[in-house]
């Protein structure tokens, strides 16, 4: 029924436009860059849901799990190949005492997570669970250290409780604790976002932290760390010029965060003291709120290339990485929900952001190497939904999670430069929207194609040009589309927003491709 319906929908949309109004031209012979794995990479924050009630649920629960993890969000995050975990923050980060979450589950002591709506956490999920799970997933974990509220001792051990394979105390106690063998971590942070919730300094002070916390944070057997610096908040180019200026010979790559959010505002939830501002609803929006968002996320790639250029002025062989280890949208929570726990919905109009988004971090791989999007369960833009008043409904994927899983296809692949021309919606007096966003890659000579058609209302066809092949093959064709924008995924309902086959495309007389993309809907081609 649904397919009928999109193709019945794309047969009235194309009559009604003009053929191939978008051009996009790819250059194969200048694929250079591969496109890391960890550009995939997601997040995960003891923050409302995510890991309690999402990820984790206890061993005892009634809920189906492994081990404690929860069956469902388990299996959804092996199909999706996650390549690269960030744990346990974000800004709670900067307050976890790592020691507070090892040993048996009954002895460890509660917290308060005081960033994050007060909740009170009993720390069954510390160290081992996290990594564990990583483990389980076959997935890179990438640990946040304290240096907010830490002491170098603290961060140090916690190195070596992980990461040493000899005798010392720290090894034995892992030992004590069930774990023989080291986990060899390799992603290590100091600090997150140092500039605010991790302490609120000045790079000039961090800069001094960084290097000090980061000497003792110590190399164990064959396994090296990558050390990774807390970055700057969105596009402050002052704080990567200071931070590049005295610590690039001491990290190996460095973080920046960036949320697409329409308007912070001003004003504070009198609890948590988390700005509610006018972020807009996830799910009830205007087509002009639609496309104010879908600009903001845009200004990512202005972003990348501002610290890009200062980078490249310290280190133009791109030894250091920028870590894009927080992005996504953020809206006002769901109606009914803590304000503190960042709990949102996602629509067509998500999966349309997150599309666009990983087609900037695949053409900056030269310096971005991984990417997090914030959060992996129930926080932000997340992949996977659970139901908070019904926690036994089987966990549901969001539309964002079908982009991640589409697009899976361009890890590894060589990023392959393109000329795209098309128009592009007018937001306000000095913003736009172009109507079509993508991204291509090739890996064993067959060149896989994204298409985002980013208008709300309008179908487009593209027009697409390989240099050096005359008539192309599809080899296969996806897509994600609903005919409404504000569609999503709803606990107890069959998915209505899930990739399906794709066969809008055709090759004209001169063996060019033309691609027919419906509004709002996000395409990937196989292509020879
Ligand atoms: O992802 C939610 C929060 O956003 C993180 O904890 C923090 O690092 C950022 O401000």
């Amino acid at each position: 029924m649904k397919k009928l319906l999109s193709i019945a929908a794309l047969a009235s949309a194309a009559m009604s436009m003009n053929a191939q109004d978008v051009q996009l031209t790819l250059h194969p012979d200048q694929a250079q860059n591969v496109i890391p794995k960890e550009i995939y990479g997601q997040f995960a924050e003891h923050l409302g849901r995510c890991i309690y009630g999402g990820i984790w649920v206890g061993k005892d629960s009634n809920i189906p799990n492994i081990e404690g993890y929860r069956k469902d969000v388990f299996e959804a995050l092996k199909a999706l190949e996650v390549p690269v975990m960030r744990w346990p923050g974000g800004c709670f980060a900067d307050e976890y005492h790592w020691m507070d979450g090892i040993g048996p589950q009954e002895n460890r002591p509660r917290m308060v997570n005081t960033n994050w709506g007060g909740t009170v956490e009993d720390n069954s999920f510390g160290t081992h669970e996290f990594l564990n799970l990583c483990e389980m997933l076959g997935c890179e974990p990438y640990i946040s250290g304290n240096v907010g509220s830490g002491t170098v001792e603290e961060m140090a051990k916690w190195v070596e409780y992980m990461n040493s394979d000899t005798n010392s105390t720290m090894a034995e106690l892992r030992r004590k604790n069930g774990r023989e063998k080291p986990w060899n971590v390799k992603y290590f942070g100091v600090g997150n976002e140092s500039w605010g919730c991790g302490g609120n300094m000045k790079i000039e002070y961090y800069t001094n932290l960084y290097r000090r916390y980061n000497t003792y944070a110590r190399n164990y057997g064959e396994n090296r760390l990558f050390r990774i610096a807390s970055g700057a908040n969105g596009g402050d180019t002052h704080w990567m010029d200071v931070a590049m200026r005295e610590c690039r010979y001491n990290m190996d790559g460095i973080s920046v965060h960036f949320y697409a959010v329409r308007d912070w505002g001003t004003e504070d939830d009198p609890i948590t003291g988390i700005p509610m501002g006018k972020k807009g609803s996830a799910l009830i929006y205007s087509n002009q709120e639609y496309y104010e968002i879908v600009s903001k996320s845009l200004e990512l790639e202005q972003i990348i290339r501002a610290h890009a250029e200062v980078m490249d002025k310290y280190d133009p062989e791109k030894k250091v990485a920028i870590m894009f280890d927080e992005w996504g949208t953020w809206y006002n929570v769901e109606p009914g929900t803590n304000p503190g726990w960042l709990y949102q919905q996602n629509t067509m109009r998500d999966a349309v952001i997150a599309a666009s988004s990983l087609d900037i971090f695949h053409k900056y791989t030269d310096r971005v190497k991984m990417a997090n999007i914030a959060q992996v369960v129930n926080v932000l833009q997340s992949m996977i939904l659970t139901n908070e008043k019904n926690p036994s409904d089987p966990c549901i994927m969001t539309p964002t999670y079908y982009i991640f899983k589409m697009y899976n296809k361009h890890k590894e692949g060589k990023f392959v430069p393109a000329d795209l021309s098309c128009e592009k919606i007018q937001v306000n007096d000095q913003e736009q929207v172009p109507v079509v966003s993508s991204s291509s890659s090739i890996k064993d000579g067959v060149i896989t194609v994204s298409l985002t058609n980013m208008d709300v209302a309008k179908t487009h066809t593209i027009a697409v040009n390989i240099d050096g092949v005359k008539k192309a093959t599809v080899l296969s064709g996806e897509i994600l589309t609903s005919k409404d924008v504000h569609a999503y995924n709803d606990f107890g309902k069959k998915d209505l927003l899930a990739t399906e086959a794709f066969k809008g495309y055709k090759l004209n007389k001169q063996g060019q491709l033309l691609v027919t993309v419906p509004a709002h809907s996000v395409v990937t081609l196989q292509v020879k």
